[in-house]
Parts: C-alpha cells; sequence; structure tokens
C-alpha cells in the first residue's frame, strides 16, 4: 500500500481518461469525514494510478464545502505519495491564455473559514510546516518535461490566487490580484496543497485556463465560453497526465 500517484480531478474532469484500466473503486473512511467521491484504483502507463473527484463525481460540491481534509488523509491512507491535481483558472497574465495549462509554482491564499490544517487541537507540540515552495519541486520538473515532450507549450512559472467562491471576482478584486503578483484565481488549490505538504505528500498542480479573470481582456465572463475552454484544455490535461505518469520512475 504504498508509492501510489494520485489525480485529483477538478471541474471538467471527473473520471480517468480511456487509456485508463480500471481495477476497483472504495471508500475508505475518515476521522475528518465524508471524502467527495470513492477512490478510483486503475493502471496508467503501467503504474498504479488513484483517481478522486473534488467536486465529486456528479459536481455536487462547491469549492467552498469540499472536505479537503477529508479527500488528502484518505489519499495518504491508500498509499499516495504523488498528487498532480488538475484546476480551473481564470487569468490575469496574457501568457496564459484560456485552453492552455500553467504549472504554477507559488501560491497566495485568499480563502477563508476552510478546515485547513491536520494540526489543529490535541497537540503534544505545535508544528509549522514550511511552505516556501508550495509545490513539489521535482513533480513540477516531471510535468514540464512531460509538457515539452508532448510540444503542450505549458506556462512554467505562475503564481496562484485562491480565492473562496463559488462566486467569481468582481473587476477590482481581479485588479488587486493582478497588483499582489496573481497570475492566476482559482478556487480549489487551498488548503489542498498545504494539507499534502503536512502529510508529505508531494503535491502539483495542473491548472487549466478557463476564461479571462473579470474585467482583465473584455465582458462579463459567459458560462457557455468557460465550459468551451475547458472542453479542449482537458485533452491537453489527458496528454499531460499520462506522460507525466510514463516519466515518473
Ligand atoms: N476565478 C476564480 N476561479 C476560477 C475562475 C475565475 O475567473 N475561472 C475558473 N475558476
Amino acid at each position: 500500500m504504498s508509492d501510489k500517484i494520485a489525480v485529483i480531478g477538478g471541474t471538467g474532469l471527473y473520471s480517468m481518461m480511456d487509456d485508463f484500466e480500471l481495477t476497483r473503486q472504495e471508500i475508505i473512511n475518515t476521522p475528518y469525514g465524508e471524502a467527495s467521491s470513492p477512490l478510483v484504483f486503475g493502471m496508467l502507463q503501467g503504474k498504479e494510478v488513484v483517481f478522486l473527484a473534488r467536486h465529486g463525481f456528479t459536481h455536487r460540491l462547491p469549492p467552498h464545502r469540499i472536505n479537503y481534509l477529508a479527500n488528502i488523509w484518505m489519499l495518504k491512507k491508500a498509499g499516495v505519495d504523488k498528487i498532480l491535481a488538475v484546476n480551473a483558472v481564470g487569468s490575469i497574465n496574457d501568457n496564459c491564455t484560456p485552453e492552455n495549462l500553467v504549472i504554477p509554482d507559488q501560491i497566495i491564499d485568499y480563502s477563508w473559514g476552510r478546515e485547513h490544517t491536520f494540526y489543529a487541537e490535541d497537540l503534544t507540540r505545535v508544528v509549522h510546516i514550511d511552505f516556501t515552495h508550495p509545490y513539489s519541486r521535482s513533480l513540477r520538473k516531471t510535468l514540464i518535461q512531460a509538457g515539452k515532450n508532448k510540444e503542450l507549450k505549458l506556462v512554467e512559472n505562475a503564481v496562484y490566487g485562491c480565492t473562496q467562491g463559488p462566486r467569481l471576482e468582481s473587476a477590482a478584486e481581479v485588479k488587486r490580484l493582478a497588483n499582489d503578483g496573481c497570475d492566476l484565481i482559482g478556487m480549489t488549490g487551498m488548503p489542498e496543497a498545504s494539507l499534502a505538504r503536512e502529510i508529505s505528500i508531494e503535491y502539483a498542480s495542473i491548472s487549466v485556463v478557463a476564461n479571462w479573470a473579470a474585467g482583465f481582456n473584455g465582458d462579463e465572463i459567459s458560462m457557455e465560453q468557460i465550459e468551451s475552454h475547458m472542453q479542449k484544455g482537458m485533452q491537453k490535461v489527458e496528454t499531460l497526465i499520462s506522460e507525466t505518469i510514463r516519466l515518473i520512475d
């Protein structure tokens, strides 16, 4: 029960791709309550891979209702040591264009009221994890190499700003996020990344640009546009995940 790779699917990725050979599904009870979906185990590129649908198989959970603690704890219990997390994002950087993939290297967390630590109470000692580099540098390197192998033109560095949602931002909020140094805005990157760090799971994000963020480039945001960009982006995500898993030792 060790050394498995997990894929956490976000908006637009509710099941694994065609070349994933499904072996079994399992619900693991956690001390933190119910996870978003059962774990789906299978083989991809000759390796054991575990899939979790962050919003549930039918997209029933908005970002602020996701039980991030249960999800990450369940993956650890299943023997996962690496997570490839797929996140839909809005862009506030001209280089991060809709339908394309970005591998962020930094995070600013604007979310609030989410259970965000395994070290909350009844501790024998207070724990402060290092989060200087919030994403695994070795997993990011592998993702970037996989992108090159498949000519996917990934953007290789970006700051991911995690907002609370579920609404999208106002134009003024987006300006503030840009002034803070964010390139991408999403709602699900935290506390997922820091919880993974707390229990020593390597974690990296594949951010799929669904739209230009509010007021950044044009008028209001349409859900039809987001869906169409996500559909095209997801084809690239599948190629990237498959090649990344092939490259992982
Ligand atoms: N803002 C926040 N989260 C998002 C967006 C956005 O514009 N698009 C997709 N997820």
